[in-house]
């Protein structure tokens, strides 16, 4: 049986017509994903042609709304459309066309077979992008941005459009003052926060010339940790030791003759585990008898799952620890907006270092985000986008648990990724077999300190030693295309 329907030129801007035939598998959304498949293929549908909004094609076609958004996902995720926030759902460019003259819409043999020849060369060869470390783009909550905005620009002085102190806007660091201590637990005033553009540039801050040697070398790190922080600490002279790490985190008894230590303690990047409290009391008393300084990288701090809310090591030694944050995963790294929460006798050299006039943290972004948090819609977005976030988690952890149980998943509990156990000897393998379906993640090796032998990971009190392992960050796809992305995972994950 054949149906056929005409969308409005309204709705699309162009007439749409496709049929729907019940030749074939898979019932509706396969018979969707082939008629429009046919009708990209076949030049009916141009590059770049806006397809209807899923409700819209769902009420002319006669089938669930769901049945239309799965068709586009897969779509997507083969590369004949492509999604955008703000630009709907489009043919993706340079798909095949028929030859020139084959207008009727029908595709000769040569043309049926060929796969989408010049999608976007991201698009074909990263159809799936479970890196970690971005947060879901397509849920960057801009309508209440733009209000704040809005409101902090009418209200704004008009020094604000001059040079900006290089602590920040005190509006920001009030705002700070008040969440932070509500919602990590940490102790501070306007006066020990010094404004930046991430945890990357607080780094760079602290450890640089003009910041009178706040983290000269050598700096305990853990053993498996962002090679990028790595890398900066080294241009700035500052030599890294490799703490080993399990799943209580990184084993901070090995601290010896370091002048400080830099720990992701609520959620350790990337393996997962929260510093366990007898090596947060341990740390600190550390810090106390060298007189060393505790960096302490809150970065997934406010995703938390299924377990209470670890408060930031800051709060147990204000005066032994800086606090750095920054909204790169709750909101946007685009945003390039941080903080630092200093022990007071750091704060002038930060401010050295920083310069004599704000050079790095819009000024009037800084009191956009001030405003967004004293109004009460940073805690709202962080609220929603957890339980986003949780869902993403749990049917990742379903589905693994349904299509590759001897694949063990942990460090869960937080955060915006998972780690996959894999047999040793596999991760290598998994990663490229993984590539090669255009799924985009890493390996644990990726992250590990290059003088690591030692190190270990391990689920929370096995101390089992686990080398090989997949970090999948189940933030970054947007919602339509998840599910396909989940199962790309699941088809590349080694037998057991
Ligand atoms: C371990 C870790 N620290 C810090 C950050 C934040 O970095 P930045 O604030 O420079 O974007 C990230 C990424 O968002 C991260 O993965």
């Amino acid at each position: 049986m054949t149906e056929s329907w005409v969308n409005s030129a309204e709705r699309i801007g162009s007439d749409l017509h496709l049929e729907l035939s019940s030749a074939g598998s898979g019932g509706r959304r396969a018979a969707v994903v082939r008629a429009l498949r046919e009708a990209v293929r076949g030049g009916r549908l141009a590059p770049g042609t806006r397809l209807p909004p899923y409700r819209s094609l769902a009420a002319d076609l006669g089938v669930a709304r769901n049945t239309v958004a799965d068709a586009y996902a897969e779509l997507v995720a083969e590369g004949w459309l492509t999604a955008r926030q703000g630009s709907g759902t489009r043919v993706a460019m340079g798909v095949s066309a028929p030859p020139s003259g084959r207008r009727d819409g029908s595709a000769s043999a040569r043309d049926v077979t060929r796969a989408p020849r010049a999608a976007p060369p991201r698009a074909r060869a990263l159809r799936h992008d479970l890196r970690q470390g971005t947060p879901d783009a397509s849920s960057f909550p801009r309508a209440a941005w733009l209000t704040s905005y809005r409101r902090a620009l009418q209200q704004a002085p008009n020094e604000v459009f001059g040079p900006g102190d290089p602590a920040g806007r005190i509006e920001l660091r009030e705002a700070l003052t008040e969440y932070l201590a509500r919602a990590r637990g940490v102790r501070t005033d306007p006066d020990r926060i010094v404004i930046c553009s991430g945890f990357a540039h607080a780094l760079r801050l602290l450890s640089g010339q003009g910041a009178g040697g706040i983290l000269r070398g050598p700096l305990a790190v853990e053993a498996y940790g962002l090679g990028f922080h790595r890398e900066l600490l080294a241009t700035a002279g500052v030599r890294t030791v490799p703490l080993p790490v399990d799943g209580h985190g990184a084993l901070v008894g090995g601290l010896g003759r370091e002048r400080g230590v830099l720990l992701t303690p609520a959620h350790q990047f990337p393996t997962g585990g929260p510093l366990h409290a007898e090596r947060r009391a341990a740390v600190i008393d550390w810090a106390r008898a060298r007189g060393g300084v505790v960096v302490e990288d809150d970065y997934d701090g406010e995703f938390r799952y299924d377990r209470k809310p670890v408060g930031a090591l800051q709060g147990l030694d204000p005066d032994r620890v800086v606090l750095v944050g920054s909204v790169s995963k709750s909101l946007s790294p685009a945003l390039r907006l941080g903080w630092m929460v200093l022990p007071p006798r750091y704060v002038d050299d930060v401010l050295a270092a920083k310069g004599e006039r704000e050079a790095w943290a819009s000024v009037p972004d800084q009191l956009c985000l001030a405003d967004f948090m004293a109004s009460g819609s940073y805690d709202r977005h962080v609220r929603r986008a957890r339980q986003r976030y949780r869902g993403r988690r749990d049917r990742l952890v379903r589905a693994l648990a349904a299509r590759a149980p001897h694949i063990e998943v942990t460090g869960v509990a937080a955060g915006l990724h998972a780690v996959l156990r894999l047999p040793d000897g596999t991760e290598g393998s998994t990663v490229e077999a993984a590539a090669r379906r255009g799924v985009a993640l890493d390996g644990l090796a990726a992250f590990r300190h290059p003088e690591t032998d030692t190190a270990v990971t391990g689920t929370a009190g096995t101390g089992t030693v686990v080398r090989d392992g997949l970090v999948v960050g189940y933030a970054t796809p947007p919602d339509h295309a998840y599910g396909a992305a989940v199962e790309a995972l699941c088809e590349v994950l080694p037998p057991p």
